[in-house]
């Protein structure tokens, strides 16, 4: 196995808030890696951080050796940020037009893509649809569709299921399932915690700190806990103390 994704001491200030804290972060081929941790964690700093839209003030990022933010790597990543980025007045299809252009795909691979992609999240019926008459959970399946269309070899979903229905949450986590057999990495942050026990491994935070690594069952087994949000406020709040929010 070779380390896709290396983060060493990455740390990021927002004034005097540290929203990323010295963090190291070793995420492998093919791995579907889940970070995890409440609002306000750090979360999508650290996502933003490593798909190259915002600098660190300190520490250093790699993605296959190269530094994060390098224009090499911007083929070879996927990106479906927490606030979709989507066209409401276009259609479906004129949406993933508009970045298989961005990302310079030919006519033919973008419609060979369009259609692979749409299938793979089942809206192949709603391709002429404006995108502001779908539902939410719709709605992330066409940024997801997006995030897919270049065929990057590493995706960073950030939220990808916040307020999508339970049903659809099981069929966006076996879409991630399907994404990893077809050898690619995922790195997906989440603050429902019971998702992440889908994820091969799980890096939880909390302040801007990695306060505990491993597979979901390792993490509950090492705080002493029965599930995922147990184990998350045994190891942020040892012996009962809060000491924040
Ligand atoms: N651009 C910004 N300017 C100032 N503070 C920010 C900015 N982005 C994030 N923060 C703060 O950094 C912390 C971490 O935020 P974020 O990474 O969005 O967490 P999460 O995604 O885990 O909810 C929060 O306290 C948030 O308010
Ligand atoms: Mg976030």
């Amino acid at each position: 196995m070779t380390n896709t994704i290396e983060t060493k001491g990455l740390t990021k200030r927002f004034g005097d808030l540290v929203a990323v804290d010295d963090l190291d972060l070793s995420i492998e081929s093919g791995e579907v890696y889940g970070l995890l941790g409440p609002n306000g964690a750090g979360k999508t700093t650290v996502i933003r951080l490593l798909v190259g839209l915002s600098r660190p003030n300190e520490g250093s990022m790699t993605i296959f050796d190269r530094p994060a933010g390098h224009e090499d790597l911007s083929q070879r990543m996927g990106y479906m940020p927490q606030e979709e980025a989507l066209y409401d007045m276009l259609t479906v299809d004129e949406n993933l037009d508009l970045y298989g252009r961005l990302f310079a795909l030919s006519p033919e691979d973008l419609e060979r893509r369009k259609n692979e992609t749409l299938n793979f999240v089942a809206l192949e019926g709603r391709r002429r649809d404006l995108v502001y008459t779908l539902s939410g959970g719709m709605r992330h399946r066409v940024s997801l569709a997006i995030a897919l269309l270049h065929e990057p070899e590493i995706l960073f979903l950030d939220e990808p299921t916040v307020g999508v229905d339970p049903e659809l949450r099981v069929s966006f986590w076996e879409n991630f399932g399907k994404l990893k057999t077809s050898g690619k990495t995922v790195v997906i942050t989440t603050h429902y915690m019971d998702e992440a026990r889908n994820c091969d491994r799980i890096g939880l935070m909390h302040h801007g700190k990695l306060i505990a690594e491993g597979t979901p069952k390792e993490v509950i087994a090492m705080a002493g806990a029965s599930d995922l949000e147990e184990a998350f406020l045994k190891i942020a709040y040892p012996k009962g103390r809060r000491d924040g929010p």
